[in-house]
């Protein structure tokens, strides 16, 4: 290969490397220091968390909505509400680890509650239960794309691969049993008993024997 075009290839290679990481390390002589960061990363951290409040606000809603007493599926109600404070704790723990980087929470943390969160829509016991898988694979995507814009941040991706998207698998794989053994129940008792499996179903719930 001609010398000058191996000069240009591996000049063009040292830049893209440069541009690739992209840190955010200024160590000025005031305290608190930035730490080291990639704005593409971070900033996704900041937008995911809307759709951690968002899944909250969610969840909280069809918590509220089997646990009254027309609905009265209280099993169903604790493991919903239950779920929107882990997704509200998901938010608080994003938070946390803008923190831990030294990002300043200020008013580009621009986070609005959804009224489209909370409409007034009513549940099948089994949609409930699908609702939850379909919110949980969602989420799992964006956070999949958090970690992909962290791809340079080594310490971002770290942390959304392992605790927060291993979390995500095994809530998905809780769900996915959920709906097949709810369908299985159901289908042993026909449509008829459908009132009887969600009853028997969500002392499970109660139970969390699921
Ligand atoms: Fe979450």
């Amino acid at each position: 290969m001609h010398r000058l075009s191996m000069i240009i290839i591996a000049l063009v290679g040292c830049l893209s490397v440069t541009g690739a990481t992209e840190f955010n390390c200024k160590r000025g002589t005031g305290y608190p220091k930035e730490v080291c960061y990639v704005a593409e990363c971070t900033d996704a951290i900041k937008a995911h968390i809307q759709h951690e409040f968002n899944a909250a606000f969610k969840y909280m809603y069809m918590g509220a909505y089997f646990g009254q007493d027309i609905v009265d599926r209280p099993g169903l109600s604790k493991f919903l509400l239950e779920a929107a404070s882990e997704e509200r704790g998901h938010a608080i723990q994003m938070l946390d680890y803008l923190n831990l980087r030294g990002i300043k929470i200020d008013s580009s943390l621009d986070y609005k509650f959804d009224p489209d969160t909370m409409l007034g829509t009513t549940y099948s016991y089994q949609d409930a239960l699908e609702e939850a898988l379909n919110m949980e694979i969602e989420v799992t995507d964006l956070i999949n794309n958090v970690v992909a814009k962290c791809a340079d941040d080594y310490h971002g991706a770290d942390v959304f691969t392992n605790p927060i998207l291993d979390e995500q698998h095994e809530g998905v794989r809780k769900l996915q049993g959920a709906v097949k053994a709810f369908k299985d129940l159901l289908a042993g008792s026909g449509a008829p008993g459908l009132q009887l499996a969600e009853y028997l179903f969500d002392k499970k719930m109660m139970s969390e024997e699921l």
